[in-house]
């Protein structure tokens, strides 16, 4: 338990250290691409690279299915899913919101036992263990009420985004989408917004399980929930083809709203 805890921030500090001392790691250059499909940054491959490093020197004691390599079967009892940067576009546009998200489970979502969550830029750092609550710094974190009159809402917007995407964004007084699903989660998940949502069209796709692995454990420890977008509890396999729409929301009477 406690070993796993220490795993998973030595692999955390490896991906802190390595973005901030290699040269060139913020160039906005495809350096190949991913696993999912998608290019990878110079950025993604660096962490990643810190990422494999840890492990290979403590013998690989977990799978691996990441955002950029194909899955790593070390036939390990338990997988980490992993996205070594969780909001590219935002590190190579030097906007200070970038993560690396690290779950350790096995199957799906519903079976995530730990969950990390670094932004990069600020070193502030969320945690959960399944069953022992969150934490952001060490220091316990929940969820907030919601109130219309205070709401505050996360939402992708952008061309992928589905109209009802759109819908939502207009509702609250504050709206912000700010490109770190993983680290939008986790603010949901800290009281500081009540809904995160990423409705995309259905040709253009959803999240994927590498970006939200950790923070919904770390939302659900908090007391939030996560929705697909027909209101059903959200699950996703580990399974980096699957694309899905989320609602994460920290007080359910959020989706009430959207009635
Ligand atoms: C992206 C971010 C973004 C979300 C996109 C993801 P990436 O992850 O999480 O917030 O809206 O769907 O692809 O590409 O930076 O790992
Ligand atoms: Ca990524």
């Amino acid at each position: 338990m406690r070993a796993m805890r220490s795993l998973l921030f030595e692999i955390a500090d490896a991906v802190h250290e390595a973005v901030r001392s290699t040269e060139g790691a913020f160039e906005d250059a495809e350096v190949g691409m991913g696993a999912d499909g998608t290019p990878t940054a110079k950025i993604d491959r660096v962490a990643e690279d810190a990422v494999f490093k840890v492990l290979a020197a403590k013998g690989n004691p977990l799978n691996v299915l990441s955002e950029e390599r194909e899955f790593q079967d070390f036939k390990r009892a338990e997988t980490l899913v992993l996205d070594p940067i969780d909001g590219t576009a935002n590190a190579v546009s030097r906007i200070p919101f970038y993560s690396v998200s690290l779950a350790v489970g096995v199957r799906d979502l519903d079976n995530v036992r730990y969950g990390l969550v670094r932004n990069l830029a600020s070193g502030e750092t969320f945690y959960a263990a399944k069953g022992k609550g969150a934490y952001r710094d060490g220091e316990r974190i929940k969820v907030r009420d919601f109130r219309l009159d205070r709401a505050q809402f996360l939402v992708y917007l952008g061309n992928r985004a589905a109209r009802h995407a759109h819908g939502m964004a207009a509702m609250p007084r504050r709206t912000r989408s700010l490109g770190s699903t993983a680290l939008e989660t986790c603010i949901v998940a800290a009281g500081g917004a009540d809904l995160h949502a990423v409705v995309m069209g259905a040709a253009t796709g959803g999240l994927r399980v590498v970006d939200i692995a950790a923070a919904s454990l770390i939302l659900r420890e908090a007391g939030g929930e996560l929705y697909d977008d027909r209101g059903q509890r959200f699950n996703m396999p580990f399974d980096i083809r699957v694309r899905r729409n989320m609602l994460a929301v920290g007080d359910p009477r959020v989706l009430e709203a959207f009635k």
